[in-house]
């Protein structure tokens, strides 16, 4: 396949050009600027700077690539962040797949995948869990709000102008060079910090008692690339593993896995006024269309974050 993907410079971007790089893809995509590109980039990726939120500009690099396929990653992707930058998440997450959509229904109607969220449910009883894609929608944050006016295009080009796309709705994933803006990373950070004696042995967390249906990053992407191949024209998608656990049991699996001694702090900027207490869906519907499995356990995927995070901070 000749895959484009926008937002290449982000923790999923990096993944995505791996596995798609692997598996034999021509690739090519965006990054709002060179300098965010990490050194995973594979050879041979040609990723441009754009903005898009510009229209002439993800119009012509579109068209200048071509692709067969599109894999629209770029995003204001963090739902605390979201709270404190209302417009940019607005103007990225819905004119951004506005752009985007018009870009591809103008060079080619390729296949494009639109990455909403989990997020768009809001707040699910234990009873309704796990949440088929029927569910009804009831976005809480503005995050959440961003993203289902994104689907909401998204089902209008594909109406209006044949365009074919698919709508994912991933959970909560987390692996290796996720930001620490995200709760596994910054639990997994600061253990790695305090074990090389960078910072002294004070672990800052939120609320604990949030339940979320967490996927390893890598089967995330597998997932993408099979949405690509056998996912169904206009149809929308869980992304889950099928399986909750709270932050709390995070935070247990993390620190059993370090010999320091540390004290856990309940830091009141990290607490939402609008917190799910729980997200877990149903990939039945993917894996029906698909044949898609989660396959990489939680406790190794914790284990190569925090390994991953050994190797950023080695004792001082
Ligand atoms: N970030 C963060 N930091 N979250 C914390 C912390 C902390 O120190 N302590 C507890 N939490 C709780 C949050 O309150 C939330 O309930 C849960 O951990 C997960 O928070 P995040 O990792 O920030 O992710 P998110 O659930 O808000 O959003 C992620 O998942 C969505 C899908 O459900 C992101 O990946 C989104 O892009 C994605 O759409």
């Amino acid at each position: 396949m000749r895959v484009f993907v926008t937002g290449a410079e982000g923790f999923v971007g990096g993944h995505l050009l791996e596995h798609l790089v692997a598996a034999g893809d021509e690739v090519g995509g965006t990054a709002l600027s060179a300098d965010l590109l990490g050194e995973h980039i594979p050879e041979g990726v040609a990723v441009r700077e754009c903005d898009i939120t510009q229209p002439s500009v993800i119009g012509q690099i579109v068209s200048d690539f071509s692709p067969g396929a599109i894999v629209h990653l770029a995003a204001v992707s963090s739902v605390a962040q979201s709270r404190r930058m209302p417009e940019l998440t607005a103007r990225v997450n819905v004119v951004g797949t506005v752009n985007l959509l018009e870009a591809a229904s103008a060079s080619g109607r390729p296949r494009t995948l639109v990455i909403s969220s989990s997020e768009v449910y809001g707040p699910v009883a234990e009873d309704e869990c796990p949440v088929s894609e029927e569910h009804p929608v009831n976005p809480q944050s503005l995050y959440a709000t961003s993203k289902l006016c994104a689907e909401m295009f998204a089902r209008h080009y594909v109406q209006a102008r044949k365009l074919p796309v698919v709508i994912l709705r991933p959970f909560n994933h987390t692996g290796p060079r996720q930001s620490p803006l995200f709760v596994c990373s910054s639990f997994a950070r600061q253990i790695a910090m305090i074990e090389a004696g960078r910072s002294e042995p004070v672990l800052k967390v939120g609320n604990l008692e949030a339940r979320r249906d967490f996927l390893d990053v890598r089967d995330v992407v597998r997932a993408y690339r099979l949405a690509l191949q056998r996912g169904d024209e206009g149809a929308t998608y869980n992304i889950c593993s099928g399986t909750a656990v709270s932050v709390r049991h995070i935070l247990d699996v993390l620190l059993s896995l370090s010999d320091a001694r540390i004290e856990v702090r309940v830091s009141e900027e990290l607490l939402r006024p609008l917190d799910l207490p729980v997200l877990l869906g149903s990939h039945e519907r993917f894996t029906k269309a698909t044949g898609w499995e989660p396959a990489i356990r939680l406790e190794t995927t914790l284990s190569d974050l925090l390994e991953y995070w050994r190797r950023q901070f080695p004792p001082v």
